[in-house]
């Protein structure tokens, strides 16, 4: 596996060069990276580039803006940054510069972010529109009115103000939904290093054990990889595993309980997203692998509704359908399924949507619905399939041997031309092949 993987440059001028085309020429399009967050006094979180700023630019530094001035003469890509400062480098890192975007991320122009407030209302000025994404970085937003608002006054000496404004993130999204050659491969990255985190879990995991040494061995396999985590790790013994969101991981792995691991991580800001269930003690118990095997069964089912020409929800009802029927079978719905369906008496047990986009974030933009109409898939595209269900202590009318029982099966998968690849397939599924690779590591 090689790990340190990028997309190349060409193929960020490409995205430039497309939203330019679809923007035309009397347009500007103004991207803010993402601010730097303080987690305390001067001690910042992880930085991590906004997905918009860096898919058109692949630059992650901070204090960054991109500009797109279709026809400029001077020059159509323009990037504002830090400035180089040798004093600075020394104590925070290496800054590429004005010069150093030029050279190596194929800006046509480039200023000192300092500069900006007198450069960027001259760009915008006599152009009819503005490309922004508003309520993104709300500061920023503030900066941009302000341009706006100077240009306005000056309107009278003769200068032009843009008179409309369009939501860039609307355009760029629809973009970012088709993923690319590049991207599908640096998203195969993502999810065969999750994957092996995976697997490396599942050999750890033992009664005695914690939540929070599970996500240590997860950690390990991301980090060594050079892939940072795409969100909170959610590991989840017996009762946690039924709390869809489990944040605190520091509990104690149980005998007899199932643990469910909910860990994607990133790489050069693609994501994946994985979750496995597995019984802390390498053997399901008879009520677990019953329930276990209706979500595998229902997340098979979704799967093979992923193909081209087949809409966002299908999926979706076909994981509804085999959850209540397995459900009904399992004595915890009662009724006919067509009537437990229509009134979402599943929801008790199954209570969120079979999947979500996947691509730079981890719950990607894209529109599900194109007006009314769910969305109908396309090669490039690429969901989670996620069903699961959840059964906490106490529910009324739920014997026993179900209590605590929660289990969710999560893959990463890519509609191809003529069907579907599914990303995360390096770690197991099937309870069997779970059980098998437990066992085998319990004697190494
Ligand atoms: N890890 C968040 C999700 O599965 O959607
Ligand atoms: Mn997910
Ligand atoms: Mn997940």
């Amino acid at each position: 596996m090689a790990r340190t993987e990028r997309l190349k440059q060409d193929e960020f001028a490409r995205r430039r060069r497309q939203l330019m085309r679809i923007m035309g020429k009397d347009c500007i399009a103004i991207v803010p990276g993402a601010p730097v967050r303080h987690r305390n006094s001067d001690v910042e979180y992880p930085y991590r580039q906004d997905s918009d700023f860096f898919y058109l630019s692949g630059f992650g530094e901070p204090e960054s803006v991109a500009v797109l001035v279709p026809g400029r003469p001077h020059g159509e890509y323009i990037l504002f940054v830090r400035d180089r400062d040798p004093l600075r480098e020394t104590w925070d890192g290496r800054r590429a510069g004005p010069a150093g975007v030029v050279e190596r991320f194929g800006a046509d122009d480039a200023f000192p972010i300092t500069d900006i407030d007198e450069i960027l209302p001259g760009l915008m000025e006599n152009r009819e529109k503005v490309y922004y994404a508003m309520g993104t970085h709300p500061e920023f937003d503030q900066r941009v009115v302000g341009w706006l608002n100077a240009l306005r006054t000056q309107a009278r000496h003769g200068k032009h103000p843009p008179q409309e404004m369009i939501a860039l993130d609307h355009v760029l999204h629809d973009m970012r939904l088709y993923k690319s050659r590049g991207e599908l491969q640096m998203m195969r990255t993502a999810a065969e290093i999750a994957a092996a985190a995976h697997v490396r879990a599942m050999r750890h995991t033992r009664p005695g054990g914690t939540e929070y040494g599970i996500v240590a061995e997860l950690l390990h396999e991301f980090r060594r990889h050079n892939a940072d985590t795409s969100y909170e790790p959610i590991v989840g013994g017996g009762a946690n595993s039924c709390i869809l969101h489990y944040r605190e991981n520091d509990q104690p792995l149980v005998d007899g309980d199932l643990l469910l691991v909910d860990a994607g991580c990133e790489v050069g800001c693609y994501a994946s997203d994985i979750t496995r269930t597995w019984p802390v003690n390498g053997r399901f118990s008879p009520a677990q692998r019953e329930i276990y095997d209706i979500v595998l069964d229902a997340q098979l089912a979704a799967i093979a509704q992923v193909y081209p020409g087949n809409h966002w929800n299908a999926p979706h009802d076909a994981a509804v359908e085999v959850v209540t029927r397995g459900l009904v079978r399992a004595g915890l719905l009662k009724g006919k399924v067509p009537a437990l369906i229509k009134d979402g008496a599943y929801r008790k047990f199954f209570m969120h949507r079979t999947g979500h986009w996947l691509g730079m974030d981890v719950h990607d933009v894209g529109d599900y619905k194109v007006g009314d109409e769910w969305r109908v898939l396309e090669p490039g595209m690429v969901m989670t399939v996620e069903p699961g269900i959840y059964i906490p202590a106490g529910m009324k009318g739920v014997p026993k041997r179900y209590a605590n029982i929660g289990i969710r099966i999560e893959d990463d998968v890519a509609v191809t031309r003529d069907g579907c690849e599914v990303l995360t397939h390096g770690v197991p599924k099937a309870a069997d092949e779970i059980e098998a690779l437990m066992a085998a590591a319990s004697v190494a």
